[in-house]
């Protein structure tokens, strides 16, 4: 099935110097991951985020925030890229610049060969210790749940960006500048709901790039776009890219 893309995107893309794109959840809900609003399910429903994904969560019960994100760690080394991942791969190749900034902390797009990519919010295959605030390579197995820092015996998290907690700064700036200065910015699989990440395609907008969301449903950030296409990302991407760079047969993810 062909999807409908707009003629000025697909234009505007394959002239663009630069571009910009933000993904969300929604970009691996096709590799079989639960967005974030919908992870709360089987064994986690009943829980709210909130009670997860935050420093209080973790200091009044280490044990279950360890042991959810333990959870959803297992489930992204079982799932694979899917095609909107490795379509993203491919548009770097032959946009001049293009930013990645994912809210997602799978790491499937780099397994889907991106590189550079802007991790707004962390990722699930680091560590770091909860007392000292740094990144920690491995511990050593003493049963402990979570396990210790082998160097001050604190607690262990994930080092993902906790509901309360600051964006790592660097990245931060990187996404900012990426989307003041980009031709195109597009927005995937995201419900555009957490700040500071859903404010960055307003910022492309009035810098005056062309933006577009690529979502399932429409969203509270529909109307600040200049298309909203609606699709699961899977195929709306490599449609995009097809359309694109139509005589590259590569492209066609
Ligand atoms: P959400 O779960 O809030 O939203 C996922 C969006 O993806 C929804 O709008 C879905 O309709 C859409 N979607 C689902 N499947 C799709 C598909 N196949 N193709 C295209 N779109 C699809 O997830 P995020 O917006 O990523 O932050 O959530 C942002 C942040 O909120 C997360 O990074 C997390 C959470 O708080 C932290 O943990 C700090």
């Amino acid at each position: 099935m062909t999807e409908a893309i707009p003629s000025f995107l697909v234009k505007t893309l394959r002239a663009a110097r630069s571009a910009a794109v933000l993904t969300g959840a929604g970009v691996s809900a096709e590799s079989g991951l639960p967005t974030f609003r919908d992870a709360m399910t089987g064994l986690w429903a009943q829980r709210r985020p909130e009670d997860l994904a935050t420093a209080e969560a973790f200091r009044r019960d280490p044990r279950l925030v360890w042991e959810w994100y333990a959870w959803r760690r297992a489930l992204a080394a079982q799932a694979v890229p899917n095609p909107a991942h490795f379509a993203l791969a491919e548009m770097a190749r032959r946009v001049p610049r293009l930013t990645l900034i994912t809210q997602n902390v799978d790491g499937l797009h780099q397994r889907a060969g991106s590189w550079d990519v802007i991790e707004l919010h962390g990722s699930l295959s680091r560590v770091k210790c909860f007392r000292e605030d740094v990144v920690v390579e491995g511990w050593g197995e003493t049963g402990d749940v979570p396990p210790r820092c082998p160097r001050c015996g604190g607690p262990l998290r994930p080092d993902v960006v906790w509901f309360g907690e600051s964006l790592p700064p660097q990245a931060l700036e990187q996404a900012t500048e990426a989307a003041e200065h980009c031709d195109v910015f597009l927005s995937v699989g995201t419900l555009g709901l957490v700040e500071p990440a859903a404010s960055l395609l307003g910022l492309a907008a009035r810098r005056g790039a062309t933006t577009a969301l690529f979502n399932l449903e429409s969203t509270g950030q529909s109307s600040l776009a200049d298309f909203s296409i609606t699709g699961p990302a899977g195929r709306t991407l490599p449609a995009l890219l097809r359309a694109a760079w139509p005589e590259d047969g590569s492209a066609r993810g």
